[in-house]
């Protein structure tokens, strides 16, 4: 790891989230204003993901979730959506190893099944490698999809209800969430959008039920280590309630 920041070192470690996801948008405009291609924005993009992962793992966050590819983002020009897939690839390659010496702990969520065999390897090769690390939880959603994720939900339980194991009326959202991605590790607790935009584009609906939002005007090349302080700065400065009263939520806390 990059050498410990002395700015982060000063952070109230107990009023972090456990869990942070971002939406990572913003690549193509941030090229675009320079009049470079847009997949300059997205290879620049990834220095701001090694700042954010860099960050999380000397905070001592626990998990990081981080929106790479969207299900909907196979419709792009078919160019991009290439050079994306090489980027994985070499990213994969390049970060990885520094990523394992960290203890960090890789997982891709999404429907990986439609990447090419050699980025579905690279992706299987990182999550052996750094499956038994116990630092930071690194999650990138990668053909991924809100609708697809309760979608094989269902399904999961569909199953067990044909095989006579389950009935409808025994379904719970606790049993839901057991089939829900993500569901081993602490709750969203904050999710971030770089670039400008106020909406969720299918990213972890059912996860979001309770996070704390943070949107920002950013371009996400441009979100550095001092652009995450001020997200979780705004973080810690919130009352969550939960449906309690204010006062009620103080008594739980204080509990
Ligand atoms: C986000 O940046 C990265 C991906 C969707 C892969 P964009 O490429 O969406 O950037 P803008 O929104 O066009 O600026
Ligand atoms: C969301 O960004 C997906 C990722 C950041 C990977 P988009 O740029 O695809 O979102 P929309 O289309 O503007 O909603
Ligand atoms: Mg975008």
């Amino acid at each position: 790891m990059a050498k410990p920041d002395s700015n982060l070192e000063k952070i109230d470690k107990s009023t972090l989230p456990r869990h942070v996801a971002i939406i990572m948008d913003g690549n193509g405009r941030w090229a675009v204003n320079r009049h470079l291609p847009r997949v300059a924005g997205h290879k620049n993009g990834v220095n701001s993901v090694r700042a954010v992962v860099e960050a999380s793992a000397q905070l001592g966050i626990e998990a990081l979730t981080l929106f790479a590819f969207s299900s909907e983002n196979w419709q792009r020009p078919k160019q991009e959506v290439e050079t994306l897939m090489e980027l994985f690839v070499t990213s994969i390659e390049k970060e990885v190893p520094q990523l394992h010496k960290n203890q960090i702990r890789l997982q891709f969520i999404g429907d990986r099944g439609a990447f090419k065999p050699k980025l579905q390897k690279k992706i299987n090769e990182a999550e052996m490698l750094t499956q038994e690390n116990k630092g930071l939880r690194l999650n990138i959603a990668a053909n991924y999809g809100g609708k697809w994720d309760v979608l094989q939900a269902v399904k999961s339980i569909a199953e067990r209800i044909e095989v006579g194991e389950l009935k409808a009326e025994q379904i719970t959202t606790d049993m839901i969430n057991d089939y829900i991605c993500l569901n081993e590790l602490p709750e969203l607790d904050l999710f971030i959008r770089t670039g400008g935009e106020q909406r969720v584009s299918n990213f972890l609906i059912w996860q979001l039920a309770y996070a704390e939002l943070y949107f920002t005007d950013l371009l996400w090349p441009d979100f550095d280590t001092q652009a995450y302080t001020n997200a979780l700065e705004s973080y810690a400065g919130r009352q969550r309630r939960f449906g309690l009263t204010g006062e009620q939520a103080v008594k739980q806390n204080n509990a």
